[in-house]
């Protein structure tokens, strides 16, 4: 193992490390409350403690480490992403903010600094959703928003996200009224891997989220009947294999007649799933999203029918349950100016751009002001194993977001941060 030159080299040194923390021996799965994002924590919180940063988890996995302000009493920024991922996943979704965020407390815990604001380095536990289906589960219970009725869902295994919470020694019942006070709060500033194309199309290393798309989860259920594939002639079938089927070319079509819409099955579950079988019951995920939530809604109510339409035609029962929705969030206007500087002073000129993927900062937004750093994907690729950002553009970003935390230090001097200062903070 080399000895890293550089924190951006020891970045990438630390994103290898947790790339081989997975529940799957041949590709990256960390899906949260297993022993292997337990592991990632774990790893995670012994950096930051050996930077000096004192360390908490909560109930449902998350990792807060904070390295208080120069004087108290003092507001808080907070930092990071997420370290669950998706399934075959990439190893910078997630993991790339929360070790910049700590790259950049380490620093001024190297230089004996400290801010006239505290830093809380985030890391949540579920944000893909891959286990239970719902995403943002981390930062709900952190941010507030966290729907009790989340607790009876069931991973592919039965095991319901209480009874994981249970397993890790959790209280599922601390989870309602969890929320971290905002009163002391500037803002929360998460750096991420694009995970598309447009940094790498206009060769910038870095760039600015000005928003991030709404998005709808939902759940569909085709119920026919299952009956012998030898014998069940082709007119007296109701396979719901087929119905399902239709309905995920129609997604793709009605996708297509939108500007900006994505629509996607991710998952389809086919039983009984024998092959001389007619398919009885399928039940596939369908993932919309939109920067604008008018015309994601508009989609789904399309969608809907769509399925119904299929159903009837085909003598087979739908179901159609939304699991989240999550409505577009705008960037603060503010923050996201002041990393656009910070950026700026380092002669990258500023690209501005939205996210058509999903991030905590869209549930931190309900708690305080959000703004989002993007750094260069290759390729746009992303939940892919060959998801990969270059070590010098992870340089950039790192210069870019200690830039940040200077600006910021002298806007809260002088009180012109974006957020009104309220009462005396700790
Ligand atoms: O799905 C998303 O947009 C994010 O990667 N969770
Ligand atoms: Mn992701
Ligand atoms: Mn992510």
């Amino acid at each position: 193992m080399t000895i890293p030159q550089s924190a951006a080299e020891r970045i990438m040194a630390r994103i290898a490390t947790l790339a081989a923390i997975s529940e799957e021996p041949d590709r990256l799965t960390r899906r949260c409350l297993t022993p292997a994002l337990e592991m990632a924590m774990v790893t995670v919180a012994g950096w930051m403690q050996t930077a000096g940063l004192t360390v908490r988890r909560d109930t449902v996995g998350n990792l807060i480490g904070r390295y208080t302000a120069a004087h108290a009493p003092a507001r808080t920024l907070l930092l990071g992403s997420h370290l669950d991922t998706v399934r075959d996943a990439g190893a910078f979704d997630g993991p790339l903010g929360v070790l910049l965020a700590l790259a950049a407390v380490e620093d001024l815990s190297a230089r004996g600094m400290r801010l006239p604001f505290a830093l809380e380095v985030l890391a949540f536990s579920d944000e893909e959703g891959l286990r239970f289906g719902t995403a943002y589960l981390g930062s709900k219970a952190f941010a507030g928003g966290f729907d009790p009725a989340t607790l009876d869902l069931r991973d592919t295994d039965g095991i319901s996200l209480a009874d994981a919470i249970r397993a890790t020694g959790g209280d599922p019942a601390a989870l309602a009224g969890a929320r971290r006070a905002a009163d002391d709060l500037i803002g929360y500033c998460e750096w991420h891997i694009e995970q598309g194309p447009v940094l790498e199309a206009r060769d910038f290393p870095v760039g600015v989220v000005t928003a991030i798309a709404g998005q709808s989860r939902i759940a569909v259920r085709f119920t026919g009947q299952a009956g012998h594939a030898g014998t069940v002639p082709m007119a007296a079938r109701h396979d719901a294999l087929a119905a399902a089927a239709e309905f995920v070319l129609a997604v793709e079509a009605r996708a297509g007649q939108t500007a900006g819409l994505v629509a996607t099955v991710g998952r389809l579950l086919v039983e009984p799933g024998a092959p001389n079988v007619i398919p009885g019951h399928v039940l596939l995920s369908l993932d919309v999203r939109h920067a604008d939530d008018v015309l994601r809604v508009a989609a789904c109510a399309d969608l809907a029918a769509i399925a119904q339409a299929i159903g009837q035609r085909r003598h087979i029962l739908v179901g159609w349950a939304v699991l989240q929705e999550t409505p577009a969030v705008a960037c603060a206007v503010g923050l996201t100016a002041l990393l656009a500087q910070a950026i700026a002073a380092g002669g990258t000129p500023v690209q501005s751009l939205p996210s058509g993927a999903g991030h905590d900062a869209v549930v931190l937004s309900t708690l305080t002001p959000v703004a989002m750093g993007f750094v260069r994907c290759r390729a746009g690729l992303s939940h892919h194993p060959d998801e990969w950002v270059a070590p010098a553009d992870v340089a950039v970003a790192l210069a870019a977001l200690q830039r940040f935390l200077v600006l910021l230090a002298a806007a809260e001097e002088t009180g012109s941060t974006e957020t009104q200062r309220r009462g005396d903070a700790g």
